[in-house]
């Protein structure tokens, strides 16, 4: 597995070859990839897809022949597409050497096809555009659906009865959520694997392309001094926490269809849960890596009731300025339950991490924006300075804080003797912060993710028994929120939350870091 973009997997991969970019021939003159961005018209396709393929371009990441769609309703010439992913090119690129030089090389390869996504005959109509721009190469299909997920199987029906390619592969990217429970995500993978086989299907967790958690398996599989400490023996509690500076400003209408849980624990946590929690997997594989998370998944003991707290966050003035509340957003219900706000407690059930709590905090409209895993080890058994001190600080456990975003770091909480005469300990951090020890800009986690689907590598996306085991252990406490309308804490906009959460982490012996 070979990717110049993510800089060598180290000594597992070989070197790139001069010619070779990502995985590709470069002098490969036989075939193509045509990518179709379904939902071109959007916030993601604008936000994040096209200034990642731009990016790819940039680095040399995509292949010799590629093209570039925009699919969607609206009525667009390629000349308006083109003028509006230029505009939306807010991506790490834009400070670059000569990026307006190739940014106008990109946007030559990027054209619009406008279309119903519930058409054969517009997704036919996209085909015959695709074969021309194609001009008899051998063909590999991309699509990216980045839609509301109402209409993901009409366009998948339509796409893979009108559009697929005919001698080369075809691949789907399915962005979430996928269903809101059990039964409705199962009834999707059902649908569209009427139309695609499983190994077509890219169901993207953004989270998993993001620097920090894949390093997170480099960390622990190649270090030798972490993974002997990986387990219940040693690790006292695991903390994944997600925060967010703001509300959910213009996406009111989506979130209140399924509120903090769905939208940020039973994926990117979940997700980042399996991967810090898994067995050493058989290799480096897509399928032995999802094999060891779903393992994982399915071992976990169902959430109780009374390890969940909720809360949803309310109007507050601060310095003048006063901000809305979650039912202040007019596509949201004033009535609205939904949480934005969840913390709650979680247990594996095997012989690993038997008995160790993995806490979950999630919410919008916080005081701060972080996402960050933090591992609390154990206290040192008979420790010779914590004898008649008393004071906290002796008492200081070891901590490992993977910070995801923002300014990536890796730390860790040791204690330290105060340098002088006396004997007096302080904690300090042994600190690697990213950006000072690499120069190099972090790519984006669509970069990698789109990189990866363009290269058939699927290690980073979610395979339906990982789905559906996240789906299983979330529904029956979703249910009980829901079915009994269990009624939130409010918090103030920009605070530190509802204080249930530290009170549910008091219960397990915890402060939350
Ligand atoms: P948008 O609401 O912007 O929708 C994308 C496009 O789909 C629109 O431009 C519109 O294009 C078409 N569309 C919108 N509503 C409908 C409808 N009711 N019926 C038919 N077509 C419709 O979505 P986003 O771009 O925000 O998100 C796309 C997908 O990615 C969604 O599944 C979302 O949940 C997911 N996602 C989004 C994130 C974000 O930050 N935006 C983050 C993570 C996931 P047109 O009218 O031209 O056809
Ligand atoms: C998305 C959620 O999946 O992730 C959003 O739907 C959230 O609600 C976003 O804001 C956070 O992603 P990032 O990469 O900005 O941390």
């Amino acid at each position: 597995h070979s990717k110049n973009l993510k800089g060598g997997l180290m000594s597992v991969t070989p070197p790139m070859e001069k010619n070779q970019i990502g995985n590709f021939d470069a002098n490969d003159d036989k075939s193509t990839v045509s990518i179709t961005v379904v939902g071109a018209s959007g916030d993601l396709a604008k936000k994040k897809i096209f200034p990642a393929l731009f990016a790819l371009y940039y680095e040399d990441c995509l292949p010799e022949h590629f093209t570039i769609f925009g699919y969607a309703r609206s009525k667009m010439t390629d000349a308006e597409l083109r003028n509006m992913v230029s505009r939306t090119l807010t991506c790490r690129i834009d400070k670059r050497e000569n990026c307006g030089e190739k940014m106008e090389q990109f946007l030559q390869r990027c054209f619009y096809h406008s279309g119903q996504y519930d058409s054969q005959e517009n997704f036919a109509e996209l085909d015959k555009t695709l074969k021309k721009h194609e001009a008899g190469r051998i063909s590999n299909r991309l699509f990216y659906l980045s839609i509301p997920p109402n209409i993901f199987v009409d366009a998948v029906k339509c796409a893979s009865l009108s559009a697929t390619a005919s001698a080369g592969w075809t691949r789907v990217i399915v962005e979430k959520p996928f269903g809101r429970d059990s039964e409705s995500s199962a009834a999707l993978t059902k649908s569209l694997k009427q139309y695609l086989t499983e190994d077509q299907i890219f169901r993207i967790d953004h989270y998993l392309g993001k620097e920090l958690v894949e390093n997170l398996s480099v960390l622990r599989f190649s270090n030798l001094i972490f993974e002997p400490l990986w387990s219940r023996q040693y690790i006292r509690n695991v903390q994944l926490i997600f925060s967010e500076d703001f509300g959910t400003e213009g996406r009111g209408g989506y979130f209140d269809h399924y509120g903090i849980m769905r939208d940020i624990m039973q994926n990117h946590l979940l997700q980042i849960l399996a991967l810090f929690a898994m067995e050493t997997p058989v290799s480096l594989d897509a399928e032995d890596i999802r094999n060891e998370k779903v393992k994982v998944l399915r071992s976990m003991r169902p959430i109780r009731a009374d390890d969940v707290i909720i809360g949803q966050y309310k109007s507050h003035t601060k310095g003048g300025v006063s901000y809305p509340g979650y039912t202040d957003d007019k596509t949201v219900p004033k009535d609205s339950l939904t949480p934005t706000f969840a913390a709650a407690a979680l247990f594996i059930d095997n012989a690993r991490w038997d008995g160790v709590p993995f806490l979950m905090k999630a919410g919008k409209a916080l005081h701060d924006k972080r996402a960050e895993i933090r591992v609390q080890f154990r206290n040192v058994p008979g420790n010779l300075y914590n004898r008649n001190s008393g004071t906290d600080l002796d008492q200081a456990t070891n901590e490992l804080v993977i910070r995801v975003q923002p300014d990536e770091a890796i730390y860790l909480k040791i204690n330290n003797k105060v340098p002088g005469l006396g004997m007096r300990l302080d904690q300090s951090n042994l600190n690697l912060l990213y950006k000072a020890r690499y120069s190099k800009e972090i790519p984006d986690a669509y970069e990698r993710l789109l990189l990866d689907a363009v290269e058939g590598e699927r290690r980073l996306f979610i395979r339906s028994d990982e789905l559906d085991a996240a789906w299983a252990l979330f529904t029956p406490v979703l249910k009980d929120l829901e079915e009994n309308r269990k009624v939130p804490e409010y918090y103030p906009y920009g605070s530190r939350g509802p204080v249930g959460a530290h009170y549910l982490a008091a219960r397990h012996n915890i402060k939350w870091g």
